[in-house]
């Protein structure tokens, strides 16, 4: 099946890790996001990758080349996101006239279920949620869609729409869709078009994850290091106690005293210890420093960041060569214990997380005893002074 993969959104709801690269180039488990869409479009038999690029492009076709797991990738620029209908649009000039399957590249999935939703295309790949109202809801009599709507208020189904298609080769020439609502090209209207044409079927996933929001980062490393296991290529100091799933890679090294309790990995040039305790699903990024004294809880520190003393990070996400003070401590529960709210765009979005703690963008760095409410998002390059609070997000701090 040749696929599709839409990877050229600015992934703006993202922000700021979104300011230096695009949202599916965000490290998971120790690979980027899409790479984990494109080894399940594999594993379900995909027999070519087409990657939709457009913002910051190069970052993914550095990373794919010209080959993926020996399936062969091509490229296809979208100039404009004018949409994901567009992007569709974009990606089909690649294609030969036969069905092709489209995924998000911002999403997991996994193969089991891609490999079902291949096999009976024309299809799309369906989703079981409690509150359907905030996304596409699939309207299905005896298992065929007959539309999707947009956030509805009222839903014909609690059944959503994944973002994961086959369409026939003819949809090649259904691509022209009128703008929506919110003013962009969506392959939704494809599907629509595809409803009306042929039979659609509903293909069951057993699990899915959209990734937009940075909360979303956090439980796609949560799915995905859960499956690692351990593997210990690193220097792991004698005095140091590696519990469960921890992969250290080569060139990482465990001091003593350390305690990890999987799943964890650790990429290569990453330092931990002496005295640090790094739990929950924590991805320590490739030369990253965490020490004496730090622990870490259920983060991602992304390349060259570093909580050198005396911190405590936990449900946070560190951008790249972010670097926290002696004594910066995050917060990461209410004393309510209600969901944490963080900013998406100017506004607070309910994180759905009795725990999550701060995003910062690239090159953050916090002055000495810094403390960090739950929920704050810094962006590339702020700073803060020694022994500041940070209390509530400040969209233009620098
Ligand atoms: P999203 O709407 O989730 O991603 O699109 P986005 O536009 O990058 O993010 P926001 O809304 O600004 O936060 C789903 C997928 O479609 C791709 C995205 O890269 C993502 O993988 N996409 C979206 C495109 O390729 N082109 C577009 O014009 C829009």
């Amino acid at each position: 099946m040749q696929t599709l993969i839409l990877a050229a959104g600015q992934g703006t709801r993202m922000r700021p890790l979104t300011e230096q690269r695009p949202k599916p180039m965000l490290p998971v488990a120790g690979q980027p996001l899409v790479a984990h869409t494109a080894t399940a479009a594999i594993d379900a038999g995909a027999s070519r990758l087409v990657l939709v690029v457009g913002y910051e492009a190069e970052a993914v076709r550095s990373f794919f080349g010209s080959e993926f797991k020996d399936v062969p990738v091509d490229y296809a620029v979208q100039d404009q996101q004018r949409g994901t209908a567009d992007a569709v649009r974009a990606g089909a000039t690649k294609l030969d006239n036969k069905p092709f399957a489209v995924l998000n590249g911002d999403n997991l999935y996994d193969g089991e279920s891609l490999a079902k939703l291949f096999d009976r295309g024309p299809s799309v790949g369906s989703y079981q949620v409690a509150s359907p109202s905030a996304y596409g809801v699939l309207d299905i009599e005896d298992r065929q869609v007959t539309s999707v709507i947009e956030k509805p208020d009222t839903p014909p189904s609690n059944v959503i729409n994944t973002g994961a298609y086959v369409f026939p080769a003819a949809a090649q020439g259904w691509l022209d869709v009128d703008s929506s609502e919110r003013g962009e090209l969506e392959v939704t209207d494809v599907l629509n078009r595809a409803c009306e044409e042929t039979a659609v079927t509903a293909v069951p996933l057993n699990r899915w994850l959209d990734v937009g929001r940075p909360w979303e980062l956090l439980e796609a490393n949560e799915w995905k290091l859960e499956e690692c296991r351990r593997q210990i290529n690193g220097e792991v100091h004698a005095d140091a106690e590696l519990r469960g799933p921890v992969i250290v890679e080569s060139g990482a090294t465990v001091d003593a005293g350390v305690v990890i309790e999987g799943p964890a990995r650790l990429q290569a040039g990453a330092t931990v210890g002496p005295n640090a305790y790094v739990r929950g699903a924590t991805l320590l990024g490739p030369e990253t420093t965490v020490g004496h004294s730090v622990e870490v809880k259920n983060s991602v520190l992304m390349e060259g960041a570093t909580v050198g003393h005396l911190s405590y990070v936990g449900d946070s996400i560190l951008g790249r060569d972010v670097n926290f003070g002696a004594g910066t401590t995050v917060a990461n529960l209410r004393h309510d214990e209600a969901p944490i709210t963080c900013p998406v765009k100017g506004e607070l979005v309910s994180t759905g997380r009795r725990k999550f703690g701060v995003v910062c963008g690239d090159a953050v760095k916090t002055g000495i005893n810094t403390s960090l409410n739950a929920g704050v998002v810094l962006p590339g390059g702020a700073t803060t002074a020694p022994n500041e609070t940070i209390l509530k997000s400040a969209a233009n701090r620098r």
